[in-house]
């Protein structure tokens, strides 16, 4: 664990699952950019996590091992939270995985890899909430506290990297509803439902490809990371009276 030298003691907590990740960051970035203290969650770039950590606007962000498909390791990771923090205001379950599989070939979508996506897409995110429930239920944040599920438009659209990940963003929403309902009125339970990003790794896609994609969007281009990071801190701090939605971040592309 890496911490930013000041204490942030008073300052409200988010923990951010896949911190690092191509969203992670400038959701990162934008929390604490809104005056949250971060608990930038990682599972193996632990070194990116501290320097992130370390570059993060604002005081007492640390780093914290917070791997989504091992719930003992959520456990300890809610328990170090509580004793460093004493609180957890806001949860985003930014952790994702896939892999681009073309939708027909079904024998290259085994099992292990249907698993695998499942895994930690739906049942990490929910092990994530699991954990850290009793901390984000003593939140005192206008509206109380708050999950963030990062979606997909492919819960809508079927069209994604694979059959799988596309699947697995329709139970996330749907998760989404389940525990906006279960944990009202001291939590509420929003899925951030981006189109295409243009992060690093779309960057590295080919660019006709993406090209196609951005043509067939209505707004004629994809998400800058930080609309989606915007989005997060809206629903965090602007929109106290909504829980168990879906917000769109997509350029309106189902709409195509
Ligand atoms: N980028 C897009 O265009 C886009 C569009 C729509 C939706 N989304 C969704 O937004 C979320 C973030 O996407 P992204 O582009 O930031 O993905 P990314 O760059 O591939 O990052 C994935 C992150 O998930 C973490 N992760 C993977 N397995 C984990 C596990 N078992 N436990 C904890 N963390 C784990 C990784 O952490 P480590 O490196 O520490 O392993 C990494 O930080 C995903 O759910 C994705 O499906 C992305």
């Amino acid at each position: 664990m890496a911490g930013s030298g000041a204490t942030g003691a008073a300052l409200p907590v988010a923990l951010v699952a896949g911190a690092t990740g191509g969203l992670g960051v400038p959701i990162c970035s934008a929390l604490a950019s809104a005056g949250f203290r971060i608990a930038v969650g990682y599972h193996r770039s632990a070194t990116a996590a501290a320097k992130l950590a370390a570059e993060l606007p604002g005081t007492g962000h640390f780093a914290l091992v917070a791997p989504v498909t091992d719930s003992d390791a959520l456990s300890a990771m809610a328990a170090e939270l509580a004793r460093r923090c004493q609180r957890c205001d806001v949860l985003v379950n930014a952790a994702g995985t896939t892999r681009f599989v073309p939708h027909g070939d079904l024998e290259q979508l085994d099992d292990a890899l249907f698993d695998a996506i499942f895994a930690v897409n739906v049942r990490g995110a929910f092990a994530a909430v699991r954990a850290l429930k009793p901390l984000l239920e003593r939140s005192e944040l206008p509206g109380g506290g708050v999950v963030i599920n990062l979606s997909s438009i492919a819960a809508l659209t079927a069209m994604g990297s694979n059959v799988a990940y596309c699947a697995s963003k329709a139970a996330l929403d749907n998760m989404s509803r389940s525990l906006a309902r279960a944990l009202a009125p001291r939590i509420r339970v929003v899925s951030v439902s981006p189109g295409l990003v243009d992060t690093p790794f779309v960057k590295s896609l080919d660019q006709a490809w993406r090209d196609e994609q951005a043509a067939r969007t209505p707004l004629r281009r994809l998400a800058l990371p930080a609309e989606v990071a915007r989005a997060v801190v809206a629903a965090v701090t602007q929109l106290t009276f909504t829980t168990g939605a879906v917000i769109a971040v997509d350029g309106g592309r189902p709409l195509s």
